[in-house]
């Protein structure tokens, strides 16, 4: 059996982008709070401005968050299954992803770079830049948002948005969701995920369960004193006690995300030469 399988049978890892939205394979769900995100509640853009839909044939996949008016942060694993940009498409400035409350911005993607680090068995360094043909307008539902340098100690509140499923094995949200979590230090973490867990991982839930991110909320911004600290990245299940959610943690791939931006501050501007 390949080390990836058996890594999946142990721990039960729910995070595989050929299966995001519509599958799941794990046993039920523990009883749920009526709950969005999971447990969370509807929130409007102008509050998280930062926050986009990424849509793959026009299908929301993934989450993710504006760093430039061309550029875009979210998960590796919501695009290294795929053969290149084509069909993907970033989508910002609406809290509904089916009713565009406030007048959405649709821009295609020209290319996206994925962490070299990235590892597919457990989602090491689950970070990727998104290049978009074309650039944002900035406004009060479409803004940047700016990435954490440290992270917060344990028990920090942090807040997680997205359009994912509201409940594990659910139906994503039409409107965006908004909850808040705790972070759990890896310490702790390492024993609901053990060696699957690094360093460049970030855990945050709450106890009992309740309250997390969930399928669809992939890629999705981790937000901490309004600066970017976590993407969506992986957990067993949803919101389960015991089992907080994984996000790649921005404060240690933060120096890859900024030199990898810098090289390529000048594409889309070619064109007006
Ligand atoms: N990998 C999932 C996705 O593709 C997100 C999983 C987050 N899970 C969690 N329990 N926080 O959308």
């Amino acid at each position: 059996m390949s080390r990836t399988l058996v890594a999946f049978l142990l721990l039960g890892v729910s995070c595989s982008l050929a299966d995001p939205l519509y599958r799941n394979e794990e046993e039920p769900a523990l009883p749920q709070l009526d709950g969005r995100i999971v447990g969370g509640q509807d929130t409007n853009i102008t509050f998280y401005p930062h926050q986009i839909s990424m849509r793959y044939n026009g299908n929301h996949r993934c989450g993710g968050a504006i760093y430039e008016k061309n550029k875009v942060i979210s998960a590796a694993h919501c695009v290294n299954t795929l053969s290149g940009p084509g069909n993907l498409t970033i989508v910002a400035g609406s809290s509904n992803i089916w009713f565009p409350n406030t007048p959405q911005q649709v821009l295609a993607v020209r290319e996206f770079i994925i962490h070299p680090k990235y590892r597919t068995l457990n989602n090491d360094y689950d970070a990727a830049i998104l290049i978009l043909d074309g650039e944002f307008e900035y406004n009060d539902a479409v803004q940047p948002i700016t990435l954490a340098k440290e992270r917060p100690e344990h028990n920090t509140t942090v807040t997680v948005t997205g359009w994912g499923t509201t409940s594990e094995g659910g139906t994503i949200s039409d409107v965006l969701q908004e909850v808040e979590v705790n972070v759990v230090e890896n310490s702790e973490c390492k024993s609901a995920y053990s060696i699957m867990l690094t360093s460049r991982m970030l855990c945050a839930g709450v106890t009992g369960g309740g309250k997390d991110a969930c399928q669809g909320d992939s890629g999705g911004p981790l937000i901490y004193k309004n600066e970017l600290l976590g993407i969506v990245s992986w957990g067993t299940g949803c919101a389960r006690e015991k089992y907080p959610g994984v996000y790649c943690s921005v404060p240690d791939v933060r120096e890859w995300l900024l030199e990898t931006i810098d090289s390529y501050a000048d594409v889309g501007k070619i064109d007006f030469l």
